[in-house]
């Protein structure tokens, strides 16, 4: 991965030379996507649709949305038969986007014969504001319906006080990450260097700090994880997923009863840590390409690593949450009624051809598995009721 360009943008240029000339990747990462004036989700320039920068699950069409609604709804009704039947519920989605998951979901349960709606709130929780407006404009309709959907900080939830589901479709993958580099036998954290005159960027080799090492070292004791890999040559690079277990950790505290679904690019940590994966997952998106220059363009561009499973895992386990299942999201949505779904728009759509195309192409999308249809779901539970039994289509 190499470093070019000229075009460094002023803002980006000050901050790295205000805090020395180098930074460690983790906050270049968090600069271009969250700087609220000119990263790409803080400003709200991300576009995410087949005309924009890439394509999400959800904004391909609000077909991923009714059959995750399915879903959700089918978790709610055992909820609401069991000890929770009090309850208000709660459909928290963490990292909006556009807004159009919660859109399509809320459009499916209003067309539910289960009569949810008064019994449930929905609340997003989406640090950029940028990207709050899309949502906001997105969901104009469906606020003017009365329907009860809040914006909210994390650290405004109550601790143990969500009874419901939360879900993060691509939100793990653009969390900042550091990355650590392997340099004349050592390891290093990665840094981004600016140079002063030609204000161009390049990577640059950081100590490893103390946190980092003994993380490092926790990956080889609980899970095997050997950084970096026997075989490894020099300059191999990887992410390390700094920010999941705080995230988790985060909402673990904020659940009383509920189930977690993350959704995302992920992979096993014998092909994410081997030496044949020398330079990381890391990449970027513009004009639906993907770019492997992750020091092109700051700010105007989508930047995103895969998770690590097993990582994943052991940080949601040890934190207390059960796991219910793993799955790819091409089964998880065929478990969810996709293949009828596609059956269905043949015959509804039969005198309009072109729009029936887009749609099934849109279908095909979810599931294909070099793309969207490899997502991992993730489905984790936390309930006081330990013996509480949860079924999950989604995991057939
Ligand atoms: C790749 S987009 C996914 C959007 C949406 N979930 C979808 O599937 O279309 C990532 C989203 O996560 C948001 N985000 C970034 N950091 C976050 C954080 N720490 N907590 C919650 N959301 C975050 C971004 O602003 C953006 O809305």
């Amino acid at each position: 991965m190499n470093s070019l360009p000229a075009n460094n943008p002023d803002w980006l240029v000050k901050k790295i030379i205000k805090m020395g000339g180098t930074i460690c990747f983790y906050d270049y990462m968090k600069f271009v996507l969250n700087d609220p004036i000119n990263g790409y989700y803080g400003s709200g320039k991300a576009k995410l649709d087949f005309r924009g920068d890439f394509v999400t699950s959800p904004s391909l069409s609000d077909d991923f949305a009714f059959l995750v609604g399915k879903q959700i709804e089918d978790w709610l009704i055992q909820f609401k038969s069991s000890f929770l039947s009090n309850q208000k519920l709660a459909v928290i989605e963490f990292g909006a986007g556009d807004g159009s998951f919660m859109s399509g979901l809320i459009k499916y349960l209003l067309g539910s014969s289960n009569n949810f709606l008064k019994g449930v709130y929905f609340v997003i929780i989406e640090p950029n504001k940028g990207m709050v407006k899309k949502q906001k404009h997105k969901l104009e309709e469906l606020l003017k319906l009365g329907i009860d959907i809040l914006w909210k900080g994390l650290e405004e939830l109550e601790e143990n006080n969500i009874n419901g589901i939360v879900i993060a479709n691509e939100v793990l993958d653009v969390l900042p990450v550091e990355r650590i580099t392997f340099s004349n036998g050592k390891l290093f954290r990665q840094g981004v260097s600016i140079d002063k005159k030609s204000h161009k960027l390049f990577f640059n080799e950081m100590p490893i700090t103390s946190e980092l090492g003994k993380s490092i070292e926790l990956a080889k004791s609980e899970l095997g994880i050997t950084i970096p890999p026997e075989d490894v040559f020099e300059g191999w690079t990887t992410e390390w997923h700094v920010d999941n277990s705080k995230w988790l950790k985060a909402i673990y505290g904020k659940i009383n009863n509920g189930i977690l679904l993350i959704i995302d690019y992920a992979k096993e940590a014998k092909k994410y840590y081997s030496s044949k994966n020398s330079d990381g997952t890391i990449v970027s998106y513009k004009n639906q390409k993907m770019m492997n220059n992750v020091l092109d363009s700051p700010g105007n561009c989508d930047l995103t690593s895969h998770i690590c499973i097993e990582t994943l895992i052991n940080d949601a386990e040890t934190l207390g949450f059960n796991t219910v299942g793993i799955t790819k999201q091409g089964e998880a949505l065929l478990a969810l009624g996709l293949a009828e779904r596609l059956y269905g728009i043949q015959k509804v759509f039969k005198d309009d051809l072109s729009h029936a195309l887009l749609r099934r192409e849109a279908l095909l999308r979810l599931v294909d598995p070099l793309c969207l249809g490899d997502f991992k779901w993730f489905v984790f539970k936390k309930f006081k009721e330990k013996k509480m039994n949860i079924n999950s289509t989604c995991l057939r």
